[in-house]
């Protein structure tokens, strides 16, 4: 599998409506043009009109643990199935939920046919959630997150750790955040042994959020 780039949009102002739908195509268009393999995901609201104006998979940022039924302002693993997504981030630093939550997201999400991405803080999350078998996991160290200063530079022994750690558990692609900024980034994460990368800010406030996906891209592939 080539390294995974997989894109969380976040709640930023840069990636509401129809920007966060223009950084969605750009998404699109770079991993056409590269072969990369990227995902992309949106705010929820957008999931929708994101789905049928790409072809890379959507994922939501974020699931609830009800089935469907009366639980007001919940988003469900169905719903995101039926929007056409194929999967969705979990327990990202920025939502983090409990780990008998998550195992009955990943049920819900595993029934309702679509992926989870768990995101995990430490290596020591990863592996407690890695028994619970998603179907990627990404450990980000909440310091970095937004610093422009990489995982995969300033915290070299995360990500392998966490590689070698997930690994022994279950054979998950793991995947590094926080920071990740470049194509060197990018490619330092590769060489620690990480499947690929997640990453918000790089890319979505870049002035030119094109550029820096095809250097990634590039890099990802190299
Ligand atoms: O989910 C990606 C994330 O938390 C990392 O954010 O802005 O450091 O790439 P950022």
């Amino acid at each position: 599998m080539n390294p995974l780039i997989a894109l969380n949009l976040k709640a930023y102002k840069e990636s509401i409506g129809e920007r966060g739908l223009a950084l969605c195509r750009i998404a699109d268009e770079v991993a056409k043009e590269t072969g990369a393999s990227i995902i992309v995901a949106p705010q929820n609201v957008d999931l929708f009109r994101v789905v049928k104006a790409v072809s890379i998979p959507v994922f939501a940022q974020h699931i609830d643990w009800n089935v469907p039924g009366a639980f007001t302002g919940s988003i469900t693993a169905d719903a995101v199935k039926e929007a056409g997504c194929q999967g969705t981030l979990l327990n990202h630093a920025e939502k983090k939920i409990a780990l008998e939550k998550i195992q009955l997201c990943i049920e819900l999400a595993r029934k309702g046919g679509i992926k989870t991405l768990l995101c995990a803080d430490s290596v020591d999350e990863a592996k407690r959630i890695a028994p619970l078998k998603p179907d990627f996991i990404a450990v980000e160290p909440p310091e970095l997150i937004g610093s422009g200063v990489s995982v995969s530079k300033a915290k070299p022994e995360i990500v392998s750790n966490t590689v070698e750690a997930v690994k022994s558990i279950q054979n998950i692609p793991v995947l590094c955040g926080a920071g990740v900024s470049n194509g060197e980034d990018v490619r330092k994460a590769v060489e620690l042994g990480a499947d690929g990368v997640l990453l918000a800010s790089a890319f979505v406030k870049a002035s030119n959020p094109r550029a820096v996906l095809l250097e990634m891209a590039n890099a990802a592939r190299q």
